[in-house]
Parts: structure tokens; C-alpha cells; sequence
């Protein structure tokens, strides 16, 4: 740990004998000054998918608020990986070292810097939803628009209204493997401290574990087993090439709130054998695979996935979605419905929630924020 690091745990583990939102996680070598992440948020805004000074004030800020987890952005692991031409990449040893100064700074100021390997498979090749004309209407990109030919498990589009995946072979999947473990090499570089594979939200991971995406008849598809194959491929692949002290978390879609698709229950049963696996962490997020697909949209709607799969599973997970009360926070800790809580939305409008967070649950400011900020406060 940083000394901003031990003094936050310190100053948290004296006020809070009880469990709850500030209580330090320590998970293989690295600790959590409390329970509080911010969760991956595409910025959209890296040109060849390099980070630039506002990723760096981005996430930076966000340590500085307090958080004990910062995860960067969907992070490209190969260029066709991106949902936008403007995402964040990690295919290229050049973008290391901007990624190892936003690092440095954020864990300097006692968070843990994260990051999310993504590749968006057949939700890839979309325009920048900020600079979309309306922010519901998601615009795959024409070739001459700066788009590419998107990848998937089957032929089979996101959206009626988009082009057709090319369907990926299996010395194709075994490449984008290699790129996943690339990729790691160059995230242990650039310092960051946890991994988190990103198979949820209808990318490449989830669209091949969902039975309302992949069609395939080969080892990759049909069966549970078989569709679960490339998650569970890539996760172990990852978990060996990432040093053994730091953690690993793996975000799914938990359920695709529709009959027919992915289920809370494939989700605990993916969940034990990526534990088998050494994923530490199931961060619990859901939906998105097909366009269109309604999901019970409410305060903490997700919570009880995230319960769920800690406690059949018996592995940590995170709860996020629309978690934005630090009382509210403070009871799915407490109630052991999840062991981290991730907040994006409410991160947005106020990165200094922590804060926030510790006055809400009368805590001294001290377990939130830098020293330089908290003596005076
Ligand atoms: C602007 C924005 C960008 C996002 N980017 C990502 C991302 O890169 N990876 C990811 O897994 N989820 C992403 N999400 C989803 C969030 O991480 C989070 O799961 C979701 O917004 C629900 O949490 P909230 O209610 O606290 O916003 C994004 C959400 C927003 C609002």
C-alpha cells in the first residue's frame, strides 16, 4: 500500500468496527481502502486508443474523491475490439505509458487503479454516443463513415438494422485470445493493480455465453458448457498471466431478463467454475445483448444478482446499477448482498461521493479523502 493508502485504510478501520461501506477489502496482495468503486465508464474519447489528460483528471479525480477502486473504461484489445472509433485501446505497446502516468497518480492518492480488458465482438464499429444526434440511438458505422467489419459467435446482428457479424472461426477465437493475453502483459506494465475482463453487455464474451446470440453447432456453442467456453478459456488464460497478488474480476450479464436467454442460475453455476479459475471477483451488471430487450429498470435492480451469486457461488462479487444513496450503499455491505459496490452515473455527477458517503454514515472525512484536502475539512 501507498502512505495516502495506509493512512485512508487506518483512519477507516478505527471507525468502523462494524462492517460496512468504508471497511477496507483486502483480496490476494492488494487492499481496498473501503468498498466504494468507480465502475468502467467509455469516455469516447481517445484518438487511435490512446489516453490522453482527460482520462488522466477523469479517473483521477475520482481517486482523489475517494473511491477505493477506480476501474478504467471497456479498454480495446485489439482496435476491431472497440465500439467506437474513439475507445480506449491497449493494442499497442505505445499506449502504455500514458495508461502508467494515470496509474501512478491514482494510486499515489490511495485507490486501486483497474482496468477493463473489452472487446466488443459484434457491437463493435458505432459511433460515439456523445456525438450521436439522440443518445438512445445506438449508429453502427459504414465502412467509409470509419467503421469495420464487426465479429460475433453467428451471422446474426445486435440490431435487425445493422450488418451481419462475421462469424468468427476457431483459430479466430484463439486469436483474439492471444490478443486478451497481450494485452494483460501490457496492463501489468502500465501498473495497474486489478484486472477485469469484460463479458457482459452483449460484447464479444457475453454474445458467445448467451443463447439469444450464438447459433453455433461447434465446440463454441449449443450447450451451457459450450457456450461458456470462450469466457471461461479466456479467464483462465488471463488469471495465469496476471501476477498472483493482484485480483481479477470478470463483469457478466448476469441474466438477459428475457425467457428463453441467459438466467441468474447459468450465471451462479459460470460463477463457481470461474472461481475454479481464480477469478476472485463476479461484478454483476446484465442485459444488453439484443437490441430492444426490456429489463426491470429500478433503484439497485441488479443487488439481488450479485446476492445471488455470492452466496450460491460463495465468491465476492460486485453490485452495481443505479446505487446511488451512500445509505442505501452502506446496506448492501452491510447485508452481505455484495462485497464492493460500484457506482458510474452518480460517480459522474459527483466525484467526490465518497465524501459524501462518509458524512451520510457520520465518519470523519479522513477515511475519504487525501490529507491535503482532509486536515482542512
Ligand atoms: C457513460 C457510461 C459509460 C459506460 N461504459 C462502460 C464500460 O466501459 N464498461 C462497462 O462494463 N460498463 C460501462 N457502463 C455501465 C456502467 O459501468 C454501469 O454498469 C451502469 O451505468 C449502471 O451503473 P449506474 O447506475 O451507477 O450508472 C457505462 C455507463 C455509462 C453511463
Amino acid at each position: 500500500m501507498t502512505s495516502e493508502q495506509t493512512t485512508l485504510a487506518q483512519a477507516s478501520q478505527a471507525v468502523t468496527e462494524k462492517l460496512n461501506l468504508f471497511s477496507p477489502l483486502k483480496i490476494r496482495d492488494i487492499t481496498l481502502r473501503n468498498r466504494i468503486g468507480v465502475s468502467p465508464m467509455c469516455q469516447y474519447s481517445s484518438v487511435d486508443g490512446f489516453a490522453d489528460d482527460w482520462h488522466l483528471v477523469h479517473l483521477g479525480s475520482r481517486a482523489v474523491g475517494g473511491a477505493g477502486l477506480v476501474i478504467c473504461e471497456a479498454t480495446g484489445v485489439e482496435a476491431i475490439g472497440r465500439i467506437t472509433p474513439d475507445d480506449l485501446g491497449i493494442y499497442k505497446d505505445e499506449h502504455i505509458e500514458m495508461l502508467k502516468r494515470i496509474t501512478t497518480f491514482i494510486e499515489q492518492f490511495g485507490a486501486v487503479p483497474g482496468i477493463q480488458l473489452a472487446h466488443a465482438g459484434r457491437k463493435a464499429s458505432t459511433l460515439s454516443p456523445w456525438k450521436a444526434e439522440s443518445r438512445h440511438a445506438k449508429v453502427d458505422l459504414t465502412r467509409e463513415q470509419g467503421g469495420w467489419e464487426v465479429v460475433g459467435p453467428s451471422p446474426v446482428p445486435f440490431n435487425p438494422e445493422w450488418a451481419k457479424p462475421h462469424e468468427l472461426s476457431i483459430p479466430e477465437i484463439k486469436e483474439i485470445q492471444e490478443k486478451f493475453r497481450i494485452a494483460t502483459q501490457r496492463a501489468i506494465k502500465a501498473g495497474f493493480k486489478w484486472l477485469e475482463l469484460h463479458a457482459a453487455h452483449g460484447y464479444l464474451l457475453n454474445s458467445f455465453y448467451s443463447p439469444l446470440a450464438n447459433f453455433r453447432t461447434d465446440e463454441y456453442g449449443g450447450s451451457f458448457e459450450n457456450r461458456i467456453r470462450f469466457v471461461v478459456e479466456t479467464a483462465s488464460l488471463l488469471r495465469k498471466e496476471w501476477p498472483a497478488e493482484y485480483p481479477m474480476s470478470v463483469r457478466i450479464s448476469a441474466t438477459d431478463w428475457v425467457e428463453g436467454g441467459w438466467t441468474i442460475d447459468d450465471s451462479v453455476e459460470l460463477s463457481k467454475i470461474l472461481k475454479a479459475e481464480g477469478v476472485d471477483v463476479i461484478d454483476c451488471s446484465s442485459g444488453s445483448v439484443r437490441s430492444g430487450d426490456r429489463y426491470p429498470y429500478a433503484p439497485g435492480f441488479q443487488v439481488p444478482l450479485a446476492e445471488k451469486v455470492r452466496a450460491e457461488a460463495n465468491i465476492k462479487t460486485a453490485a452495481v446499477g443505479l446505487i446511488t444513496e451512500p445509505l442505501q450503499a452502506n446496506e448492501i455491505i452491510q447485508k452481505e448482498q455484495a462485497d464492493i459496490v460500484l457506482l458510474a452515473r452518480e460517480m459522474m455527477r459527483d466525484p467526490y461521493w465518497p465524501l459524501r458517503a462518509a458524512q451520510a454514515l457520520n465518519l470523519p472525512t479522513t477515511v475519504a479523502l487525501p490529507r491535503r484536502y482532509s486536515y482542512a475539512l
